[in-house]
């Protein structure tokens, strides 16, 4: 079961009884026992019904916390123990579940701890209504109101360190979810008499002190303060400084709260200014000066502090001080200027003190709205919280006890209504019938006091307007005629005679019995306090103020509108908010608290018995459970009274199956209730005693002790039964694994064995078939190699006969096929393609040695042919010229090898260049073969002369070499040979045809180092020339040579000659000429 589905109830763990309507029997002295004993047991709420009292415990309760919002949050009112916070969710969730506004009203005399109380509720419903950044926002800024409307409308009191020294109602307006929307604050009667006097042991409005201890140095001086009390008139200086509170760190939290709430930078200091000035004006002092028509007349003391006054407040000092001096009055267009006398100017500056203070407060009041505006016009649900300043009965009490006895009359009246008219309707709801209450209806102590015609606030504001000379007397005397017959109004003056010797009543006083007790008023000061004048001069001095909030605050002192009527005294003034504050909580849900402080003292544990029975009487407390318990002393819903009490009879016990009420009917005939002792509501069981509630109560008690045993001995044989379900289990479980256990070892063992076993057999078997197979295979193999060999006898034997004849040819011829095919293969990578390259690979077998020469052979002849084939024609004309020479005289001639590397270039003198051979040249008509310098060897000795050898196609011609004159021109038809030595020699003889026209001087003997190209030229134009025959050569040692008729034999020796290495040449006789040719 979740915590939340636990059912608890307010019967549970009670000290005392938690609902006083449950006391047995219900006196004075036991509701005041019960008090006490709840009290010494911090439990300081007690119920009456729906009503929460609250004792004041003096010390901090660790009750407040967060976790008991969470606890009380969302619980049904009597579930738990009793707190001012299921009252706050009470309401809290009717306002929101039920659409239904409420009101809060906390009443008790001062210190009894309203305020506190009004604050737990807030905080209460701040935590747990809607979140979110804006909702926190509004919940700041109501919470935060709370420090400053106590800084300035709270003193210590002698009854309360923290006192309200005014009447405080805040609406907090919420949305259609329950989120708060903002608040609206109305106050109450500020007790201003406070800021110019103060009784004995009280203090001024927390404020003065706050600012002087609590401002910073720079702050003060701006506001041309000192941070000493005792420099100030209207501050009470016995009880400065309060045991427990920090002036200065209250200072702070109030600048704080007032930031938060919205207070501008330059609002602040306007406030602050103001309340320095109230300080000033208290400092002002008055003296007499005589004037001529023998009046005194009133003079400033000293100006300093008026003068610091009126810088503060920018107001005009001569203005001021003219007031303080003078009063102009009105009347009928006629202005009069009277002079003050100190006494009235002491009463003039003290009436601007209360004044100024007491306007400031409102305006407070209305600037805290306007930032706590709900800003949505849309309908909003309103939780109201009244803390209104308490019953109070002093020793001296005036106008102001009065006056706030008189609201605390009202709320008594609507409290006695509202409870009485609530008790009403449920019964009404509840279908029950209504019997008759009596009680105490204070409303004619409100009419002794209200009535318009003859009441005493009427009789007041009569005085007060009436022409003539009006005192307090006067006024006293009214009322002792008016009011005498009352039976709540006590005069010794009055013509009841009753009081003539009363001698606790003085007779500038009247006493009236209010429901909370008699309480005696000294008439002294009510028309002042009622009219609460304040000269017109000084408002309108006030007016003239350069300062913002000053002119605001006296609106009267405008010239432009003066107004000439009286304004509304203060007792109207009151009645009419008392009687709108009235008519705004009647038409809300009522939820009180009733708060009443235990001692005098301020003390915790302390409980003066006197001082609670006083306040538990004139709070009505009696009367209060009285009228609750009328009817019927308790009710509670079917559903939690069956659950409660189910166990109390046999047939709703565990479960009841039907409606709760049916049970509950069950349940009381059962318990043989009378009759007479409860009734059945709609939705409800009412019990007329308490005594039948504790006598349910007690039965319950003894049943669950008798239901705890039965619970304990069905745990217990529980507990037992499955302590031994568990060890039979266990023991199964342990048993069976055991055995498991033992069964796997043995079963391990038998299988290790009987596998022992296996494989002795298994290997015995596997060896023996092994060992057959074995000789099996051996047996097969023989078999066929024996086969085998006698077929390959039978075979061989039968083909050998074929085989010899031919297989060796056949061998032959594959070996050799293999041989060439291999030889060929290897040919592949050829040798050189040059033509004189000589490589050859060498021959591989003996018998390839003519194919190798013929491939080798036919490789040389591609490849020369390949060469060829590149040859141009030019060259191909050279090469033929060389093969010519090759053809003539190869292996002829000794000088034929040096030829060979020469290039036959033909013209070795380039005629046509040398300008010497010009006529040489024009000789020649064809294309010139050879152009050679040779040497021509004389005939006659042998010597040697240089020619110039021209050949051409059709002619040869020889030239003088140095003019180029043409010495011989034969034509080549007329050459019939030529001859030439087999040595290495250059010497060639050219034959002439005989009888031809160029023999007629002989043949030519010349010498040249290029024969092999001339002759090889020669012998070529003789085989082409078609006309010719081919020009013969003759190659030999010794030939014969014509020389004019002459037949000269020329012939080779080989010799050194003495000239050099070079030949030599020399004619032997006339048949001989001998050349000598070095030997090579
Ligand atoms: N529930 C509480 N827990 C602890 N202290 C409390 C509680 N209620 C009141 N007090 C103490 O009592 C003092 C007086 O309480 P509080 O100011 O609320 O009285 P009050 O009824 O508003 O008096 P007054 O009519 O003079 O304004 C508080 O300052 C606080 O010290
Ligand atoms: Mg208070």
């Amino acid at each position: 079961m979740s915590k939340m589905e636990v059912k608890t109830s307010l019967l549970d763990n009670m000290i005392g009884v938690g609902d006083m309507v449950l006391i047995e029997p219900l006196s004075e002295d036991t509701f005041i026992e019960n008090l006490k004993k709840r009290f010494d047991h911090n439990e300081i709420y007690t119920y009456i019904g729906s009503v929460v009292i609250s004792m004041n415990p003096y010390k901090s309760l660790p009750i407040y916390t967060a976790e008991k919002v969470e606890e009380y949050r969302n619980r049904n009112f009597y579930e738990l123990s009793p707190h001012v916070y299921a009252l706050a969710d009470e309401a809290y969730r009717s306002l929101r579940e039920q659409d239904k506004d409420q009101c809060i009203l906390i009443t008790g005399e001062s210190g009894a701890g309203k305020t506190e109380a009004s604050k737990f509720v807030m905080s209460y419903v701040a935590a747990v209504c809607g979140k979110g950044q804006e909702v926190n926002k509004v919940k700041e800024q109501l919470l935060q109101s709370n420090p400053v409307l106590e800084a300035f409308g709270n003193a210590k009191t002698v009854r309360n360190d923290n006192s309200s020294r005014f009447g405080k109602y805040m609406d907090i307006e919420f949305d259609f979810k329950g989120d708060p929307l903002g608040g609206v604050i109305s106050n109450y009667l500020l007790e201003k008499s406070r800021v110019v006097k103060q009784p004995r042991g009280e203090r001024n409005f927390h404020i003065f002190y706050q600012l002087l201890s609590g401002a910073s140095d720079d702050t003060l001086k701006k506001l041309k303060l000192d941070r000493d009390f005792s420099k100030y008139n209207y501050l009470s200086l016995d009880s400065a400084t309060v045991n427990g509170l920090d002036d200065a760190a209250s200072f702070r939290t109030v600048r704080n709260a007032m930031q938060i709430v919205g207070f501008m930078e330059d609002e602040v200091q306007s406030i602050l200014e103001l309340v320095a000035a109230v300080l000033k004006l208290g400092n002002i002092e008055f003296k007499p000066e005589s004037r001529c028509n023998g009046y005194d007349e009133s003079r400033v003391k000293d100006k300093n502090d008026l003068k610091e006054m009126c810088e503060l407040l920018g107001i005009e000092q001569s203005v001021l001080e003219r007031a303080f001096s003078f009063r102009t009055v009105e009347a009928k267009m006629e202005k009069m200027s009277t002079t003050l006398n100190v006494a009235q100017a002491y009463y003039a500056r003290d009436a601007l003190a209360k004044n100024l203070y007491s306007r400031l407060f409102s305006w407070l009041v209305n600037r805290i709205n306007e930032s706590i505006k709900a800003q949505t016009k849309s309908r909003k649900k309103v939780m109201g919280v009244l803390d209104i300043y308490g019953f109070e009965i002093f020793e001296d009490n005036s106008f102001e006890q009065f006056i706030i006895n008189y609201c605390n009359e009202k709320l008594q009246q609507i409290f006695i209504e509202l409870t009485l008219r609530e008790e009403q309707e449920e019964y009404v709801r509840e279908g029950i019938e209504w019997t008759n209450i009596e009680y105490f209806n204070n409303a004619i102590i409100c009419d002794l006091i209200e009535n318009n015609k003859n009441g005493i606030l009427a009789m007041l504001d009569e005085e007060c307007l009436r022409p003539g000379t009006v005192t307090d007397e006067t006024f006293l005397d009214k009322l002792n005629t008016v009011c005498a017959e009352h039976q709540h109004f006590e005069s010794r003056q009055s013509k009841n005679s009753k009081f003539l010797t009363d001698h606790s009543l003085p007779h500038n006083c009247f006493r009236i019995q209010h429901y909370a007790g008699k309480v005696l008023y000294r008439v002294e000061g009510f028309v002042d306090k009622n009219n609460d004048l304040l000269y017109r001069d000084l408002s309108q001095a006030m007016y003239k103020a350069n300062h913002s909030l000053i002119k605001i605050l006296f609106p009267e002192g405008n010239p432009a509108k003066v107004n000439l009527k009286r304004p509304p005294t203060a007792g109207f003034q009151f009645k009419a908010s008392v009687g709108t504050l009235m008519k705004n909580l009647l038409s809300k849900n009522p939820n009180y608290i009733r708060c009443i402080k235990p001692n005098d003292k301020k003390a915790a544990h302390i409980f003066t018995d006197s001082l609670v029975c006083h306040q538990v009487r004139y709070l009505g407390l009696m009367e209060n459970v009285r009228v609750r318990r009328a009817g019927y002393a308790f009710r509670q819903a079917y559903e939690p009274c069956l659950e409660r009490y189910k166990m109390l009879c046999k047939q709703t016990w565990p479960h009841w199956k039907g409606p709760a009420r049916g049970g509950v009917e069950v349940l009381l005939t059962d318990l043989q209730v009378p009759a007479e002792e409860f009734a059945y509501g709609r939705s409800k069981i009412f019990i007329r005693n308490p005594r039948t509630l504790f006598f349910l109560e007690e039965k319950r008690r003894q049943c669950l002790e008798d239901l705890a045993t039965l619970i304990q001995k069905i745990y217990r044989g529980w507990k037992s039964r499955t302590h031994f379900l568990l060890l039979k289990k266990s023991q199964v479980v342990v048993a069976a694994w055991y055995r498991r256990f033992a069964q796997q070892k043995k079963y391990q063992n038998i299988r290790s064995s009987a596998l022992v076993f296996q494989s002795f057999i298994r290997g015995w078997k596997a060896r023996k078939l092994l060992r057959e197979l074995k000789h099996k295979k051996r047996c097969e193999k023989a078999v066929s190699t024996i086969s085998a060999y006698w077929h390959g006898t039978q075979v061989r034997r039968e083909y050998r006969k074929f085989f010899r004849a031919n297989a060796g040819k056949k061998i032959y011829d594959f070996t050799i096929q293999r041989i060439m095919q291999k030889y060929f293969l290897g040919l592949k990578k050829m040798p050189s393609m040059s033509p004189v390259d000589k490589s050859w690979p060498a021959r591989p077998y003996g018998f390839l040695d003519g194919t190798h020469q013929e491939l080798r052979r036919i490789f040389h002849l591609w490849r020369c042919k390949k060469y060829r084939s590149q040859f141009t024609e030019e060259k191909k004309a050279t090469y033929e010229e060389k093969l010519a020479a090759s053809e003539l005289f190869k292996d002829k001639k000794a000088l034929y090898p040096s030829s060979v590397g020469q290039p036959f270039k033909g013209d070795y003198v380039e005629m046509t260049k040398n300008p010497k051979y010009q006529k040489l040249n024009s000789f020649v008509e064809d294309k010139v073969l050879v152009a050679d310098v040779v040497s021509k060897i004389n005939r006659a000795n042998g010597k040697v002369t240089p020619r110039i050898f021209l050949l051409t196609k059709k002619s040869l011609v020889l030239a003088d070499q140095k003019t180029g004159q043409v010495k011989a021109s034969v034509p080549l038809p007329d050459l019939s040979s030529v001859s030439v030595s087999t040595q290495n020699d250059g010497f060639f003889a050219l034959k002439l045809k005989e009888g031809s026209t160029s023999a007629a001087k002989g043949d030519f003997l010349l010498s040249s180092d290029r024969l092999i190209e001339i002759i090889t030229k020669l012998h070529c134009i003789g085989a082409t020339s078609a006309d010719r025959n081919k020009i013969n050569i003759d190659i030999s040692d010794e030939f014969l040579v014509q020389f004019k008729q002459d037949k000269v034999c020329v012939k080779f020796i080989q010799g050194t000659p003495k000239n050099g290495n070079g030949v030599a040449c020399k004619r032997k006789n006339n048949r001989l000429l001998e050349v000598s040719v070095p030997s090579p």
